[in-house]
């Protein structure tokens, strides 16, 4: 086949991956329906995206102080920390990150709990703290119905996690549970939070325009600040406006609302998930699916023998599941223009020999036309959001692996969020610093004071 007439072919393949403005604007019209459904009490069984109270209604005045443990479960890995705010806007943070096995990630729930309590008590050991009573802030991030800073019952496992005995129960109980069998640490779990409330928080104890908090990881959320007389499902007490909201818009699609622009590929993704019809949204878009997205469609260009030679080991190699790392997605975009040295070293790793520069430079457009689809679908729920929130100036605190280590998924994002935001509002997008440790003891702090 001519190189033209492979390009042709790639984009043609490509295409439905392309989501114009129309689409897009039909996806935001559909996105803030959702959310009105969730925070509505009539319609909150129903809605996809449920819009979870979170019970946090003060924002950081950057002047907390004191010492905090925090956990981090439910990211790339699991964490534990001490964080020392020390007023000024600033804290300092230790921490420690410990395996999560896959035996672990799908046994049972007490086990996992045991884990969690058992890695707390030998960070605790080595910092010397066995001795110290201190307060914890969980950030347990996972769809959690809450019915107060320290009740948090787990609507269901996300991300890969399937560890029987804990849906519908309060996480909470299961960890404070953990601790006491051991017996042999002194702390109190003062409060869970999501790791989208941690990120809004830690971007609000450096800048107070920071109303919504975004995470696009392994999974993909979002956060903001709402009125709490717009929040029907919460009984503010007198003299607080706002309320964090969890919208869990990963979960987002589930009834149906993105089957216009889904393709085969993310349904096939769906279909051989643990969580199948569950967290579509999430599924086009966050790290645990990006490169499974984009090894589906390489298949399929080979298969239609549009790129690469078919045949032989390399193929056996790529339809192994999960076998193309979201990672790769962001090291072939990193490569220079024209140049394709991190492309044709994953390639020869999967046992292409001698790939070619058109190769690489369709493969390359495959990996774009992903990971510009999954920052556009993002773009639409944060300019829905900000344009909810509707103040003169909105910073959205983000953070996360894709939105941390694809080269250009802020770029993307920004730019397509320009076009979606009302032009008489103003946005900012801030990376948070650790907003699962120090968002987690920023929150612990408002609970404590
Ligand atoms: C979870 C959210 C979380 C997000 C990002 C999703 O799978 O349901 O609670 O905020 O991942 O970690």
């Amino acid at each position: 086949m001519s190189n033209n007439n492979i390009k042709r072919k790639c984009r043609a393949l490509m295409e439905e991956f392309i989501l114009d403005n129309t689409q897009l604007l039909e996806i935001n019209r559909r996105f803030l329906n959702e959310l009105n459904r969730g925070l509505c009490k009539k319609t909150h069984d129903q809605a996809d995206v449920k819009c979870f109270v979170t019970y946090v209604q003060d924002l950081p005045t950057g002047e907390e102080i004191g010492r905090y443990m925090a956990l981090d479960l439910g990211g790339t890995n699991f964490r534990v920390l001490l964080v020392t705010l020390k007023a000024h806007h600033e804290a300092d943070i230790e921490s420690k990150t410990y395996a999560i096995s896959q035996e672990i990630m799908t046994g049972p729930g007490v086990d996992l709990f045991d884990h969690i309590a058992e890695c707390l008590a030998v960070f605790m050991k080595e910092q010397d703290l066995i001795d110290e009573h201190l307060h914890l802030g969980f950030t347990f991030s996972f769809p959690c119905k809450q019915v107060g800073l320290t009740k948090g019952y787990l609507i269901r496992w996300t991300k890969g996690f399937n560890c029987p005995g804990v849906e519908n129960e309060d996480v909470v109980q299961l960890l404070r549970e953990a601790i006491k069998r051991r017996g042999d640490i002194n702390i109190s779990v003062v409060a869970i939070l999501n790791d989208t409330t941690g990120t809004l928080m830690s971007c609000a104890h450096r800048n107070k325009n920071c109303h919504i908090g975004t995470i696009i990881g392994t999974g993909c959320n979002a956060c903001y600040l709402e009125r709490v007389e717009n929040v029907e499902l919460f009984d503010s007490p007198p003299g607080k406006p706002y309320v964090i909201v969890n919208a869990e818009m990963g979960a987002f699609g589930e009834s149906g609302a993105l089957d216009f622009v889904r393709t085969e590929y993310d349904r096939i993704i769906d279909r051989n998930s643990m969580n199948p019809g569950k967290q579509i949204y999430e599924k086009m878009i966050s790290g645990m699916y990006m490169g499974e997205i984009v090894r589906l469609v390489l298949l399929k260009a080979i298969e239609q023998k549009i790129l690469l030679p078919k045949g032989g080991k390399q193929i056996k190699n790529l339809a192994k599941p999960e076998s193309f790392e979201t990672r790769f997605v962001s090291e072939i975009e990193a490569d220079n223009e024209g140049e394709y040295t991190n492309c044709k070293k994953i390639l020869t790793d999967f046992g292409f020999s001698k790939p070619t520069n058109e190769d690489c430079a369709e493969v390359r457009y495959i990996c774009e036309c992903v990971s510009q689809r999954a920052a556009h679908l993002v773009a639409c729920s944060q300019a829905t959001m900000i344009n909810k929130i509707d103040e003169g100036h909105t910073t959205v605190g983000v953070d996360g692996t894709v939105y941390r280590l694809h080269p250009r998924f802020n770029e993307y994002m920004e730019e397509k969020m320009k076009e979606l935001v009302n032009p008489n509002i103003g946005f900012n997008l801030m990376l948070s610093e650790d907003g699962s440790g120090r968002g987690a003891a920023l929150v612990a702090a408002t609970v404590t004071d």
